[in-house]
């Protein structure tokens, strides 16, 4: 791709404006324009969860979730302790083991699991990984055995270009983290069996809490499956083989933040405002095309993601690719740090494990013309960084 692009020499004069607002994190991601610490005073504080207020909020929480992903009326949604990463963990300990597994990663989050699959539940499982910037064939799985995968990789800004390769009629389980992808991609809920994902991501939520969906083959796991190892109280969904049903109506296993809750609902009334899942979806497009044109018309940039159907439109990730670059890391970080320090992006540096490069968060909350506004901001500081190198040699 990079060969035929114009070879653009970057504007170096420094931009006159700033985005309004900076926060191209990619978790906890921007707050919903909408958002004001006013917003949150009715929250439920020093109520018990338990109480009428409480639970009511709780199930709002749920069915809101359910009116704007448009998940079918029989399957569960329940909000679980831990964030995504207690409501993954939540359902590989309690519905793995039944059945051989595919554990499938593109990147640290995916890896995660594979990790959870292998070295602590000890399973009998295939692994299938990919470097970061590509995707597994999620044709060559074996959908008879559970199948274990990230919708979006959150840190290689790859993601599943739709559910087409999962059969309808497969006997095994797909537990699906789509904590990077609820509210900004399709999810089609008939190829997925459970689906998590975590409030601080696409709704620009707070952390904490993590939401648990699932299929009704799931609960037919739960209720027929018990695995062999012991399962602490936080991840039990079932007493006497039948689902604990309270939990996804609102009855918590354990104490939820009422405030965390509250902007939940106030996060979930805004998307409503801007048209719901689609208009979120397309608010995540504008975003990422803005970036995508940024880096078509630059021969030193490209998407990390290297099949453009499979370019992710909220964690976009970037590399750097002009050959005067010495030291790829450090100037990504050398980049990143001047984003920050003019206030023009904030958390843009690519994720830890992941390549070097930057990661822009482009999930609904974000505003297009705020990624507009600080695009310039990136040649201008590339174009300083090529300069503070050549200095430096
Ligand atoms: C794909 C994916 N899975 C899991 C997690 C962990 O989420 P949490 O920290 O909310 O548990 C993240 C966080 O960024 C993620 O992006």
């Amino acid at each position: 791709m990079a060969m035929t692009k114009p070879a653009v020499q970057p504007d170096i004069s420094r931009p006159s404006t700033k985005p309004s607002n900076p926060r191209f994190s990619s978790g906890p991601c921007a707050k919903p324009p909408a958002f004001s610490f006013e917003g949150l005073s009715d929250a439920a504080l020093g109520r018990s969860h338990r109480a009428k207020i409480g639970k009511d909020k709780l199930a709002a929480a749920i069915d809101g979730t359910r009116e704007i992903l448009g998940v079918p009326d029989d399957y569960r949604i329940g909000i679980v302790p831990a964030s995504d990463t207690g409501a993954f963990e939540m359902a590989m300990w309690t519905m793995l083991g039944q059945r051989p597994v595919e554990m499938v990663a593109w990147e640290s989050f995916g890896a995660g699991w594979v990790t959870d699959a292998v070295k602590q539940l000890k399973l009998d499982a295939r692994v299938h990984e990919a470097d970061y910037g590509a995707i597994v064939d999620m044709a060559s799985l074996d959908y008879d055995r559970d199948v274990c995968f990230t919708w979006n990789g959150t840190t290689s800004g790859v993601r599943m270009p739709n559910g087409d390769a999962i059969p309808a009629d497969r006997g095994g389980l797909t537990l699906c983290d789509a904590t990077s992808a609820a509210f900004a991609q399709d999810l089609p809920w008939d190829k997925l069996d459970v689906t998590t994902f975590s409030w601080q991501k696409v709704l620009g939520g707070e952390a904490a809490h993590g939401m648990l969906i699932l299929s009704p083959r799931a609960v037919e796991r739960l209720e027929s499956y018990t695995p062999a190892w012991p399962l602490p109280k936080i991840f039990r969904l079932t007493k006497g083989s039948k689902l604990i049903e309270g939990i996804f109506k609102g009855e918590t296993i354990n104490t939820p933040s009422m405030l965390a809750v509250e902007d939940y609902l106030l996060a979930l009334d805004w998307a409503r405002s801007v048209g719901g899942l689609k208009g979120l979806m397309d608010r995540a497009d504008a975003n990422a095309k803005a970036i995508w044109d940024f880096c078509d018309a630059r021969d030193w940039i490209d998407n990390l993601a290297t099949d453009p159907a499979t370019r992710s439109n909220t964690s976009v990730c970037l590399k750097f690719t002009d050959p005067r670059i010495t030291d790829g890391a450090a100037f990504a970080k050398a980049v990143a740090k001047r984003l920050e320090t003019e206030g023009v992006a904030l958390d843009v540096g690519a994720y830890r494990d992941a390549p070097a490069g930057l990661r822009i968060w482009c999930g609904g909350t974000v505003e297009t013309s705020d990624i507009e506004a600080m695009m310039p901001w990136l040649d201008w500081a590339f174009a300083a960084e090529i300069d503070a190198q050549a200095q430096a040699a």
